[in-house]
Order: C-alpha cells, then structure tokens, then sequence
C-alpha cells in the first residue's frame, strides 16, 4: 500500500488528517514534526501503536531530516508544517520565513530527487488579502497577503508553482478557510474563547469585533485534501470553505451561550496590526471537479468542538499552564 508521509503532523490539522487517514484509508503514514510549541505528539497518542503509522522528530529546515528523509519509501508528501499564528509573525516574523518558504523548498527538492507521485502543499485563504462586504476567494483572486504569515504562505504557494511549471513536480495546492474541531492550539479565536469562558476569564476581543471569518470543521478540511491528494489535476489550486461566515462577536457570543456564561466577559482589545476584515471561500471548482462541499453544519460543529475541550481539560491544561502562559501574558497583558 502507498505511504503519504505528512509534514507538521502533530499540529492541529496535520493531527486530525493523520487519524482521519489511519480510520478511513488504507495508507501508510509517516509523520515528520518538530515538535514546535504548537507541535503535540499527544495528539495522536491513539495511533502511535498502529503498525501503519510512524513518527519522526525533524525540522523541515534542517539538511539532517531531509537527510533522513531521502532514505525512506513514500508515494506521497503533504506538507501541513508551518508557523501558523498571525498575531505571532507579527511580534517576531523571521521563523515564518524560514520554516514557511525555506523550509517548503527543502520539502520540493526532496520530492523531485524522490520522484513521489504528488506533493501537497496546505495553504491558506488568506493567501487572497481581505474581502470587503461582498464578493468571494476564487482560485483566480490575486494574491494579496497581508501579514507576515498570509505573505510567508503567499511566497510558499509561488514556489510551489514555479517547480510543477519549470521541474514538472506534480503539485496541487489546497486554500482553505479557519478551521475549528479537536486539538487546536488554544492561542487561535476558538479554543482561547473556550478556555477562558470555562475559567471565568476575559475574552479578548480583537477592535470591534465585527471581523468576519468562514468557519470550516477540521473534518471537512481533511476529506477535502484525501480527494484532492489522489484526485485533484497537477498544477491546480483547489480553494475549500466552510460556507458559515460569521463575525466574530457572534462566534464568542455563541461560545459564551453554549457555555452558559455571560456576555460581561467580553473585552474589547487593542486591535490586530493590518486586521484582516472578512474572508469568505468560492469553493465551486472542488465541488464541480471532485464533488466535494463542506458537510458539518457549524451549528452542530461548534457544539461539538466546545464537548471535545470540556471532555479534554488535561490535554488544555498542560498547554496554558506552559511555555503558552508566557506568550499569553505577553500578548494580553499590554492590551
Ligand atoms: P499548527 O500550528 O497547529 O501546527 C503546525 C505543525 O507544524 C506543528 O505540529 C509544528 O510542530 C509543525 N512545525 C512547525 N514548524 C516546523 C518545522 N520547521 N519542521 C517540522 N514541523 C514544523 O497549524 P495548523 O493550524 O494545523 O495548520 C496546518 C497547516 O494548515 C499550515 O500550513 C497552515 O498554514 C494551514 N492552514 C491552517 C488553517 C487553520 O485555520 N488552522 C486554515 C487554512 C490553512
Ligand atoms: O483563514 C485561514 C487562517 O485562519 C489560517 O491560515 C491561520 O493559520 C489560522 O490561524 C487562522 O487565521 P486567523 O487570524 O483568522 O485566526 P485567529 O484564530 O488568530 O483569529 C480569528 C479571528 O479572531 C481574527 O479576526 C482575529 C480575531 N481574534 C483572535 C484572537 C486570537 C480576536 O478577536 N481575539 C483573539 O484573542
């Protein structure tokens, strides 16, 4: 059977793809991480005994895991490896670079010299810039990134192109909108509601609040991205959406009614440098070329979501209660 070998798979998305792969297919999976503050090997402590499934410690930018790399058999590489917090490039950018372009490169090259049969590459939405009130993200948006990481990930996205058109690697990219669901690392919008409306603690809300993002349940993303794998044409882009725009007022006060909490919680923050204001996803060339739609309902997804946290305290806890908590009062304590 073909092996996928996934990079950054011990970070949210790359986890939920890794268990969704090991449950649904029938593929090998390596999994490459560097176990960044973001990285979890926890995350995937369910599959770690699969006799399918093995994981290495390595740093896309380092020439020693590509080293290692070289000398093992896989068909396929999808590479979710990334400096992921916007808010985070802001503060200190030069880690974006390298892991997010330096380290997409070594990732090229090495598929080239393994002659694999695709290489992937999870990009983002934000890749398009901003959207005012109307109109949508098609795959034929220019791009227009705004932060240090949508800029990082715009540059990946260019190489990526330019080795399928100069070296013909076949390539696809996937641009998706934010994703919610199990294992995110509680700095993003979601978890951070949760985590602290469970404690009883402010809820940092970014300006006014009225930012919109296209929420996607991490499932959806991850059976997006199988199909695109084994089916999506070489040298394509294949943008995927949630169809769920919310503002994220809304969202946190969705979060505090589940929760049973009150809206006194709320604080209204500094805003983010270059905020975003709404994203939103024409996700019409996967659903006609590969009949995927998104199929969690985010009503059902967010109920979900805020269970999963509840019901895993420990795995929170042990993350706030570390090297986050530092970031945290940094970020949070000036605003
Ligand atoms: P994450 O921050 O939760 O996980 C990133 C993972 O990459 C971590 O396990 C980390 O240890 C690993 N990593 C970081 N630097 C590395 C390096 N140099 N070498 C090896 N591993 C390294 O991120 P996520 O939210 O799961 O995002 C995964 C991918 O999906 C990213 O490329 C991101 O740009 C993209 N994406 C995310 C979203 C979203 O809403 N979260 C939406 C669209 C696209
Ligand atoms: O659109 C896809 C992108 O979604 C991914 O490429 C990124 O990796 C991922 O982090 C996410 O980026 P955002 O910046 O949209 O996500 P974040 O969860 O950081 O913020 C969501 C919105 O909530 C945004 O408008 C900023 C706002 N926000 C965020 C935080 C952390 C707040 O108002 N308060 C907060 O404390």
């Amino acid at each position: 059977m073909d092996t996928v070998l996934v990079t950054g798979g011990a970070g949210f998305i790359g986890s939920n793809f890794i268990h969704f792969l090991i449950s649904s297919s029938s593929y090998n999976v390596i999994n490459l991480d560097a176990l960044t503050y973001a990285g979890n090997i926890k995350n995937l402590s369910s599959v770690e005994k699969d006799s399918r499934y093995r994981f290495i410690k390595g740093d896309i930018t380092s020439p020693e895991a590509i080293r290692q790399l070289v000398d093992l058999d896989f068909d396929y590489l999808v590479n979710f490896a990334a400096e992921t917090h916007v808010d985070r490039s802001i503060l200190a950018p030069d880690r974006f670079i390298l892991t997010n372009i330096l380290g997409t490169q070594n990732l090229l090259n090495l598929s080239l010299q393994k002659q694999i049969r695709k290489y992937i590459q999870i990009s983002t939405d934000e890749v398009y810039g901003s959207l005012g009130r109307e109109g949508f993200f098609s795959e034929n948006s220019p791009l227009d990134p705004t932060s240090p990481y949508s800029a990082s990930k715009a540059s990946a996205d260019l190489i990526v192109l330019a080795y399928f058109k100069t070296f013909d690697l076949p390539v696809n990219i996937t641009r998706c909108s934010n994703n919610y669901g199990p294992y995110q690392f509680p700095e993003k919008l979601i978890p951070l509601m949760i985590n602290n409306a469970v404690k009883n603690k402010p809820l940092p809300v970014y300006g006014d609040g009225s930012n919109i993002r296209d929420w996607i349940h991490v499932d959806d993303h991850c059976r997006g991205i199988l199909q695109v794998m084994e089916k999506g044409r070489s040298g394509d882009i294949y943008n995927m959406g949630g169809n769920s725009e919310k503002q994220n007022l809304e969202l946190v006060k969705t979060i505090l009614e589940i929760l049973g909490k009150p809206e006194s919680l709320i604080r209204f923050v500094t805003d983010r440098k270059a905020h975003d204001w709404r994203y939103a996803v024409d996700y019409s060339k996967i659903r006609q070329e590969l009949r995927w739609a998104p199929q969690v309902k985010f009503t059902d997804g967010i109920r979900d979501t805020i269970a999963w946290y509840l019901n895993n305290q420990d795995w929170l806890e042990e993350i706030v209660s570390g090297e986050y908590q530092h970031y945290y009062e940094k970020m949070y304590s000036t605003r």
